[in-house]
């Protein structure tokens, strides 16, 4: 578990107060409309909704209603039909390729019900995959950033082992851990308790929980349990790809 002493900050927790009124991600008249050669889908219609740094927000809403679709394209994985989305005040579509995929990899960390861990490697090279595509970071470095998001999420004695020997809430720390060894100012969780027991979900929200509050990290997290998404700081709610409070 995350303590004071592990993350000695004053500072950022300070400018994070200050900046917590400060866009981090805004989403202007957002549609995304999904082609296939037999359907049209209006998946987001009408999105306008903005991101403050330091917030926790959450996503409900019923199957189908565009939340992973929001969710991806918060992580700037996939462009919108029409609409803007804003990243630090500027329009992504300013950017080119490589600095999209540059901001992605340093800002945005993921999260996913299914955890999207390599089978065949172990813990701590899963955690250090993301950090093989920052340039200027040494093996060394890399080994030692992996190691401390192993700490931060409780499984420091579990770095050898591969995913199919952990629990699934242990499986969702390594993704967590993932997440946080880029050291990203935003992580977006499609989920990520959605296949976990009740015990297990708990856990991982609390650790979210700590990690914003203790980290200043900013989150938004798609969730079907209420219960949960009270504990957050803000709720937003979806239908039909609109959203409606
Ligand atoms: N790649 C795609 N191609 C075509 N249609 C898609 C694609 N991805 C999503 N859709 C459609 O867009 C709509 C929104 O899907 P999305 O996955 O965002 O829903 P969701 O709210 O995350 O649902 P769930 O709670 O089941 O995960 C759905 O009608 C879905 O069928
Ligand atoms: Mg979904």
């Amino acid at each position: 578990m995350i303590t004071a002493t592990e993350f000695p900050q004053p500072a950022a927790s300070v400018s994070a107060t200050a900046a917590a009124a400060s866009p981090v991600l805004r989403l202007t008249d957002i549609e995304k409309v999904y082609q296939t050669k037999t359907i049209e889908t209006l998946a987001l219609h009408r999105v306008n909704l903005t991101i403050n740094r330091g917030e926790f927000v959450s996503i409900m809403g019923p199957s189908g209603c565009g939340k992973s679709t929001l969710l991806s394209l918060m992580g700037l994985l996939d462009e919108p039909t029409s609409g803007t989305i804003e990243v630090d005040g500027r329009a992504v579509t300013s950017f080119s390729d490589r600095e999209l995929a540059g901001l992605r990899n340093l800002k945005i960390g993921f999260v996913f019900q299914s955890y999207h861990l390599i089978n065949d490697l172990s813990v701590v090279d899963n955690v250090e995959l993301p950090l093989l595509y920052r340039l200027g970071l040494g093996g060394r470095e890399r080994r030692q950033r992996a190691l401390a998001a192993l700490d931060k999420v409780g499984l420091s004695a579990r770095t050898g082992h591969f995913p199919g020997q952990l629990s699934g809430g242990q499986r969702q720390r390594v993704a967590i851990a993932r997440a946080l060894a880029g050291d990203p100012e935003i992580i977006l969780a499609d989920e990520p308790t959605g296949n976990l027991d009740s015990v297990m979900g708990e856990e991982i929200i609390e650790l979210l929980l700590e990690l914003n509050r203790e980290q200043g990290v900013t989150i938004v997290m798609v969730t079907h349990d209420l219960q949960q998404a009270l504990k957050t700081q803000r709720v937003i709610r979806f239908f039909d790809g609109s959203q409606v409070g």
